[in-house]
């Protein structure tokens, strides 16, 4: 496991930048997938300042949507887009041909996120991923048992995910699916950055530490692989390392 462990949150998001910053000055035209959710947060931010100050030019290369909840689209506060678009793409001017994500509202998921799927198959693979951990230990929306080879699409969402994606929604509990990219399709990415923050991950960080590769922990088939690194602050840190 390469671990990067940094005192609290805000170091952590400064160095989680300036990694995937010095990414795409040397990657220009790659494809990179960041995570919505509240970790990566104030990584994305320092990213954008990075660009007022002349340290990086974001729209050098392109995005693909990591995953959004069935049934939500960018009007919907605390839809990945949204969440997306007014942390990051919005205030990083991301152009629109240089964004690619899953439509919560299309009539068609399943057709919908193949095309994602295939733009991925044809530019890709992606350079860089930043993601998130669940608290059930899920990257994106591959939820406990899922086959590191799925490449993504629809997915039935764990209650887990259900219960903690309160958080984003005021309340109230999100639908029953989920799109996502497969582990599959974020295990050949160049780089993997995998981020957790706070007390409330350690345990879970703990148990995934002690199991690589255990299928009800689809963050754990990234313990080993030589393409991540964990960047985790002390609190998340497992009390193992
Ligand atoms: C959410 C999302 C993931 C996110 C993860 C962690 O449910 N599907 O993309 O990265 O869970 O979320 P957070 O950073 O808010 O803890």
């Amino acid at each position: 496991m390469k671990l990067v462990i940094a005192a609290d949150p805000a170091e952590l998001a400064l160095t989680v930048a300036q990694a995937v910053a010095a990414f795409i000055r040397a990657n220009p035209g790659r494809l990179l997938s960041l995570a919505a959710g509240d970790t990566p947060l104030a990584a994305l931010r320092e990213l954008v300042s990075m660009q007022q100050r002349g340290e990086v030019d974001l729209n050098s290369v392109g995005y693909v949507g990591l995953d959004e909840w069935g049934g939500l689209g960018p009007a919907d506060p605390g839809s990945c887009i949204e969440v997306m678009n007014r942390h990051f793409y919005h205030p990083a001017g991301i152009r629109p041909e240089n964004l690619c994500v899953f439509n919560g509202l299309a009539a068609d998921p399943e057709a919908d996120a193949a095309a994602v799927l295939e733009l991925v198959a044809r530019r890709g693979p992606l350079g860089l991923t930043l993601l998130g951990i669940g608290m059930n230990g899920h990257l994106g929306f591959n939820e406990p048992g899922t086959s590191p080879d799925f490449i993504g699409g629809v997915v039935t969402l764990d209650d887990v995910t259900r219960e903690v994606g309160r958080k984003y929604f005021a309340g109230r509990t999100p639908g029953g699916t989920g799109i996502t990219l497969g582990l599959g399709t974020l295990g050949r990415a160049d780089r993997i950055l995998l981020m957790a923050t706070g007390e409330k991950k350690r345990a879970i960080l703990t148990r995934i530490a002690a199991s690589p590769d255990d299928p009800a922990l689809p963050a754990s088939h990234f313990v080993n692989h030589p393409a991540a690194t964990w960047y985790l602050d002390r609190a998340a840190a497992p009390d193992t390392v």
